[in-house]
């Protein structure tokens, strides 16, 4: 398996683009499935989360086919023959989404339950409980959600936690579902909204995305959408900021929304780092020294869950002691356990981790345990004193668009081996 290197000591200087986000592009490349039109989609990551995700909905009949400049054209089929088999689904949990799409659009849908993974069991009541109000049947058979719905209707729906990926299946259904439906206590992530802003592209009707509630009219069909720009990724760039912070760094991140980062923006403030806004530009400068700083990860706009993981690597040099609450998955502290193995002190209980500051880290064998963890561990291989081996680096892949290219632009020494 490969594994990634990481030489310390670099301060990371000069400027990176930023590429499409990972999870407006899954969610957006699900809801082409109801097109009846051709799909042209720009800026979509080369990461292999959209690679999967591609040849899933290929397994629809799909012709979907790269074009320049990180662009795809899609074409759905009038009908599905075959279901999305079992060994593909279970590699990309975020082909749940695939479920409101399919039942909207071709009124049957088979997919195998994602298990749960690395950071939490990742239940799936909350898109059930909304497919199941608009008129879908749902059964489990070995493992299989099996639903049907000869036509969705539409209705009031109210969810018990903002989920993102329920948000988004419950949204994708109600486009095509006969009447309005109205979901409340929706999730506010920019990726939502991304998504709102592709389906009413295609001829839907989405209202107050962004928002506690999205009000949703149904149409008949989603026609074409022959150019749809996807957002920056702000879990990329995010994590480049906090890089940057981490080594000391000097950067500036092209092709970024600030406000899609500012609830990390004001917590690196916090911590004593520089941020500008310069434009669609964000300068990043660290000072010294570093403070340490509490982080609640919540729904957006609070602190983003994703950027847990990598600001732990960062606090864990900051002279002092710095709390983290992760509120959101109930399994995202096992970057801990490998930043120790660096010299980190960090005393993990439940949903707290208690970060005291140490004088530096020290490069070590250590493993990726999930995406965002394998993230944390380049931002501490940076920062350490001596070479970092990081294996399972195929986590990283998933997210990090050409991630040793733009490091190294940005002056570090990082190599696979
Ligand atoms: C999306 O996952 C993202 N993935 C995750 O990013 C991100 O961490 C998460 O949202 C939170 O922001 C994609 O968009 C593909 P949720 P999702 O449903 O939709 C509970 C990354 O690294 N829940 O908002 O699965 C759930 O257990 C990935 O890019 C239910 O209880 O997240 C969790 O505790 C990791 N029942 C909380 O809600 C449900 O039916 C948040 O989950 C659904 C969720």
């Amino acid at each position: 398996m490969g594994k990634l290197v990481v030489a310390g000591g670099s301060p990371l200087k000069g400027r990176v683009r930023v590429s499409g986000a990972k999870n407006a592009a899954l969610a957006i490349l699900c809801a082409s499935v109801m097109a009846e039109g051709e799909v042209l989609l720009e800026n979509i990551p080369e990461i292999t989360d959209i690679q999967v995700m591609i040849d899933i909905i290929r397994c629809l009949g799909a012709r979907i086919r790269w074009q320049e400049n990180n662009s795809l054209h899609i074409q759905m089929p009038g009908r599905v023959e075959e279901m999305p088999p079992y060994e593909m689904v279970k590699k990309l949990r975020a082909s749940n989404l695939l479920m409101g799409p399919m039942l909207a659009r071709y009124g049957r849908v088979e997919l195998s339950l994602p298990g749960g993974c690395n950071i939490g069991i990742r239940p799936m009541d909350l898109h059930f409980k909304g497919l199941a109000a608009l008129g879908a049947e749902l059964r489990l058979e070995k493992g299989v959600v099996k639903a049907r719905a000869e036509r969705l209707n539409g209705s009031r729906i109210y969810l018990d936690f903002p989920s993102v990926g329920a948000t988004e299946n419950i949204m994708m259904a109600a486009c095509l579902a006969k009447g309005q439906t109205v979901i409340e206590n929706v999730a506010k992530e920019p990726e939502v909204v991304d998504l709102a802003n592709f389906l009413n592209c295609l001829g839907a009707r989405v209202r107050g995305a962004g928002t506690d509630i999205i009000k949703i009219e149904g149409v008949d069909s989603l026609r074409e959408c022959l150019r749809y720009s996807v957002i920056p990724d702000r879990i990329e760039a995010g994590t480049y900021m906090v890089a940057a912070a981490a080594t000391g760094g000097d950067v500036r991140l092209e092709n970024v929304i600030p406000l899609h980062v500012e609830p990390l923006s004001a917590k690196l403030r916090e911590a004593n780092v520089e941020v500008f806004e310069e434009g669609d530009v964000l300068h990043v400068r660290a000072r010294e020294p570093l403070r340490p700083v509490d982080i609640k990860t919540m729904p957006y706009p609070g602190f983003p869950t994703d950027l847990q993981s990598q600001m732990m690597a960062l606090l864990s040099t900051v002279k002092g002691t710095s709390m983290i609450v992760e509120n959101i998955f109930e399994n995202r502290f096992r970057v801990a356990d490998e930043l120790k193995r660096m010299g980190a002190k960090i005393k993990v209980e439940g949903r707290l981790a208690v970060v005291e500051g140490v004088p530096r880290l020290f490069g070590a064998k250590v493993k990726a345990t999930d995406l965002r963890a394998g993230a944390a561990l380049v931002v501490a291989g940076l920062m350490a004193e001596g070479e970092t081996e990081i294996s399972n680096v195929y986590y990283i892949d998933r997210g990090y668009h050409r991630l040793e290219e733009k490091l190294s632009s940005l002056g570090a020494r990082v190599w696979r081996s």
